[in-house]
Order: C-alpha cells, then structure tokens, then sequence
C-alpha cells in the first residue's frame, strides 16, 4: 500500500502556507503508524507552478518552496530508516515552457534541432494563422499556442495537450528519451525506489498529427480520448528502457525498484499491455474509481481486471481517490443529504473492499481521515486551471488539495507552523477540526483505525497476500467473495440490513456489525465459510 503525499499540502514546517519535504519528514512516523509500505510524492521540482509541479522547469532539482537537494536527502534517508519506499513522480509527457530546452527552442528557428525535442508545426490557413490541426487540450481550449520568431513575427505553434505553459516533448527525438534516462538515474543514485509516471499513456502522438474526428472528446469527457493523442505502440519501448533501467540498480544492490504509470487507456485488455512483465509493476487502474456506488457496476470492473489484467499475470492497482477526483465520502454521498453520514459510510466500506483486493492500494492523502471534498471553495481562491481555462467549477480539482488538519480547533489546524498570519494556501473549512489526525488517532471508530486495522490485517493475512478471488452467491445488492480458503469481503450496497454471509463475528468491519448480519453500506472481513 502507498501513501500518495501532496506535498504542498501534506505539512508545512516553514510558515509560508504551503508543505514542503521537510514536513513529509515531520509527518514519517505518522504514516509509519498507519502502516504504508511507501510514499509517492507529488513533483516538487523547480516549476512556475502553472500546474502545481506538473509543469517542471528542471526534473533534477528541487524547488525552494518545497525545500533543497539537501533537504530531499534527509527524508529519504529518515523514509529509509523507517522501512518506507519513496517513490517520485516523474513528469515526462511534457515540461514547463520555462523548461531551457524549451526556451531554446523558442529561441531557435523552424527546422533546428532545438524544435525537434518538441511539437512545433506550421499552421495552417493562408499566413499560418490557424493551428496545424484541430486537437483541443485537456484542460480546454486549442492544443496549440503560436509562437513569435526572432523577428518579431507571429511564426510556428507547439502542441500542448495540457495547458499552454505545459509543451509537450517529442519522444521521436532520441535526445529527450536519453535526457529521461539521465533524470531517471540522477534520482535512483540519490536512493528513491521508483517513481509514479505521469500520462503515461502520453509521450507519443500519431506521427502525421492528423485531425481527429471528435477533437473536443479530451476537454468534454476530461479523458485521454483522443486516439491520434495517446495511447500510441511506440510508448511501450520507452517502459520497456525504463524497466530495464530498474533492473540495472537491482541488479547492483538486490531491490526492487517500482514504476507505477497513470495509465488512462479504454479497456482493462489495453491497459494490462503497459504492465507486462518487461514493463511497468503497477498501472492505476481507475475503473474502479470510476465506478458508481452500484454492486453491478464495482462487481464487472473487478471482474474485468481480474480477468484481463490480473488474469495475464500481472498485478492491479487499486486507487479509490487521487489529487485530481473528487474524494469518496463526497462522491459516493450524492446526491448529498445533509447530516446522513452515508458518503462516509460507503467510503469506508469502498476502503475494507479495496483492502481486500488482489493487488496494488494505493491511497491519498486524507483519505486516511475520512476527508470530504471541499466543496464550497470561493472562485478567488481556486488554482486549478481547469477553472482558469474553462471558467466551469465543474470538476475542479482544488476541493481535494486542501492542506491537512493536523490538531486544533481552528485553522491552519497544525499545518503551518509559522507565524499566525500565514494562511494555508488554500483555506480550510471550521469543519476540518473533526477530522484532526490527533482526533482521529484518539477515536478508535475513525476512518484511521479502519484504515490502519485494515492495513495491519492485509500485512499479517496470507490470504490477502497474492492470489486471485472467488465471487460467492450473496443477497440482491450485496458483493462477496473469498480470497484463500476463508477469508470473506462482504459489502452490502443497500440501505437495508441483510444476513452476514458468515456466521460469528467478523474480523473487521467498516461499521457497526453484529454477528448474523451485514447492516446497509457496510463491508466486513470475516474468517470461516460461507
Ligand atoms: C496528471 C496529473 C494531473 C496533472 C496532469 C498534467 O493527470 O495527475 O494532476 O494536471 O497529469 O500533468
């Protein structure tokens, strides 16, 4: 199970409002207690921060608002101490447009080499004025941004998938595979165990940047949809270099190094070809977040990567929540009924359900504590350019990444240390004070408890080790199954109370649960037989 830490709002130890590596540090022996095999740290690299560090302007360095290279070490030394894996978030779809290689290639003229690293494309329409095809970004808006040559002219564009500050590299120019490689290596020597690739769907585009015939389908469905954009065979090579890469260093020490892609691919068929045994160990697979709160629905999309990706030997990965969905106590409580506290029923049970799966957990920041998605964000507080871009609210990612409640009845609720005027950069509700990590800790019926009881059973059961599940007949809206001989999961998706499929106690459950039945919006884990 990995902890993902976002790091500008996990702990901030400096007083400016916003978390940093230092504060990870602080927080080690927090998550250790809960009980993670690792962390996976949102970018923390020198970056404009147009998408919070997902538009890095140097993938070898650390931006001082996070901290330095020294400060880096220091917690992977003290993550290592602790027995946790620290995995990065590399960033290799595109950079930041104040990236040097990008600068320089806006400095540069048509044809150079400098433009080969990147997309850059003549328009079209008689002065080139219109973009050189009809792609939309992801986050709205053309794909493209014209350029001004060095004689003052409006001259070439460039794609960018994301935003405009975000250009896109050309993985066809073997320079940028071999800087890749170059940053790949600078982090293992420095002793991280892997790394959470970004897009990894991404980083090859159809090679005659064609028009596509539904171009808005990315920006409508905020999906990597576009089949001229993503998902191309060339990028299969590249985690192919990079696995081989990871076993250079195993090879050389005996660990294991990790590569987890953010994998956005149609099928569960699709998506098991990126973690073939000579590429990646882990994919997210979010169907499963995708998924509503439906016992059909959460039952064919475990079925699917049991069968399709599981079933061809390799592992699925888990994800319920991430720093760009809205979180699950929100998500599965709409529509919201004030005060009914069955969002947070359902994500618990959607917790113990996951834990119970074959494969991969991974979980967000806050997850751990039940956090719910801040909804009620003012617009002049909203970083997310999916708001700047598209002006809707829908779907923006900000409500997820307000900074954690440490302690204390009022904000920054222990999250800032400094003085009492730095704000935390996005303003956290009153209501956060229920969800402190010390009142949590202190109330065995927390989300925290389930999560670190859960964590503690699916570390000591061999049956929730490696293995495959067995479906079993359960009531209407209800989903069991069995991993090993007798361990059972039982989640029952209905308001009602239904029969346990066990008898006697169960092991642990994610709410009230008396022996002989399984009340609604409840999971349970009980050893015996159905
Ligand atoms: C991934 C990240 C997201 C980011 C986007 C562009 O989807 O998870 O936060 O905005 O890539 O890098």
């Amino acid at each position: 199970m990995i902890y993902q830490v976002y790091v500008r709002s996990f702990l901030d130890s400096t007083g400016d409002g916003v978390g940093d590596l230092a504060g990870v540090r602080a927080g080690l022996p927090y998550l250790k207690k809960l009980g993670v095999d690792g962390i996976w740290l949102s970018p923390f690299y020198p970056s404009p921060q147009h998408d919070h560090g997902y538009d890095v302007a140097d993938y070898c360095d650390v931006d001082p608002l996070f901290g330095d290279l020294a400060e880096f070490d220091l917690l992977v030394g003290a993550a290592r101490r602790l027995g946790v894996k620290v995995l990065l978030d590399i960033v290799p779809n595109h950079c930041s447009s104040e990236h040097p290689w990008f600068r320089e290639a806006l400095a540069a003229s048509p044809g150079s080499e400098a433009r080969a690293r990147f997309h850059f494309a003549d328009g079209r329409g008689p002065d080139g004025d219109e973009p050189p095809n009809n792609w939309h970004a992801m986050f709205g808006g053309p794909a493209w941004s014209r350029v001004t040559e060095a004689d003052g002219r409006p001259g070439q564009w460039y794609l960018h998938m994301f935003t405009p500050e975000q250009p896109d590299w050309n993985w066809r120019d073997p320079e940028v595979a071999a800087e890749f490689d170059r940053v790949l290596r600078f982090w293992l020597d420095r002793g991280v165990d892997g790394f959470r690739i970004d897009v990894a769907a991404g980083l090859f585009k159809h090679p005659e940047l064609p028009d596509s015939d539904d171009p808005e389908a990315d920006a409508r469905t905020r999906d990597s949809v576009n089949p001229l954009a993503w998902n191309q065979p060339e990028v299969h090579e590249v985690w192919r270099r990079w696995r081989s890469i990871c076993e250079d260093y195993t090879e050389r020490d005996g660990f294991e190094r990790l590569l987890v892609g953010e994998v956005s691919v149609p099928t569960a068929r699709e998506h098991a070809q990126y973690v073939r045994p000579d590429e990646l160990h882990q994919a997210f697979f979010f169907d499963l977040l995708s998924a509503p709160w439906d016992p059909d629905a959460f039952q064919k999309v475990i079925s699917e990567a049991m069968q399709d990706i599981a079933g061809t030997g390799s592992t699925v990965t888990w994800v319920l929540n991430n720093h760009d969905q809205v979180r699950t106590v929100t998500r599965y409580g709409e529509p919201a009924t004030e005060g009914s506290g069955l969002g947070a029923a359902r994500a618990r049970a959607a917790a113990l359900l996951m834990l119970a799966l074959p494969g991969a957990a991974y979980i967000y920041q806050g997850e751990e504590l039940g956090l719910p998605e801040v909804v009620d964000l003012p617009d002049d507080v909203l970083t997310d350019p999916i708001f700047h871009r598209t002006g809707s609210r829908a779907r923006i990612r900000d409500g997820c990444r307000v900074p954690l409640p440490w302690s204390g009845q009022a904000s920054p609720f222990g999250f800032t240390s400094g003085e009492e005027s730095a704000k935390p950069w996005l303003p956290q509700p009153e209501y956060f004070a229920e969800y402190a990590t010390d009142r949590a800790l202190a109330d065995t019926r927390s989300f925290w408890h389930l999560y670190r009881d859960g964590l503690q059973l699916r570390g000591t059961l061999p049956q929730l080790g490696e293995g495959t599940l067995r479906w079993l007949d359960a009531p209407p809206g209800v989903l069991a199954f069995a991993r090993g001989d007798d361990l059972v999961c039982a989640v029952n998706f209905g308001t009602a109370p239904t029969p346990a499929p066990v008898s006697g106690t169960p092991l642990l459950a994610s709410g009230p649960c008396p022996a002989g039945v399984l009340p609604g919006s409840t999971a349970a884990w009980w050893i015996g037989n159905s």
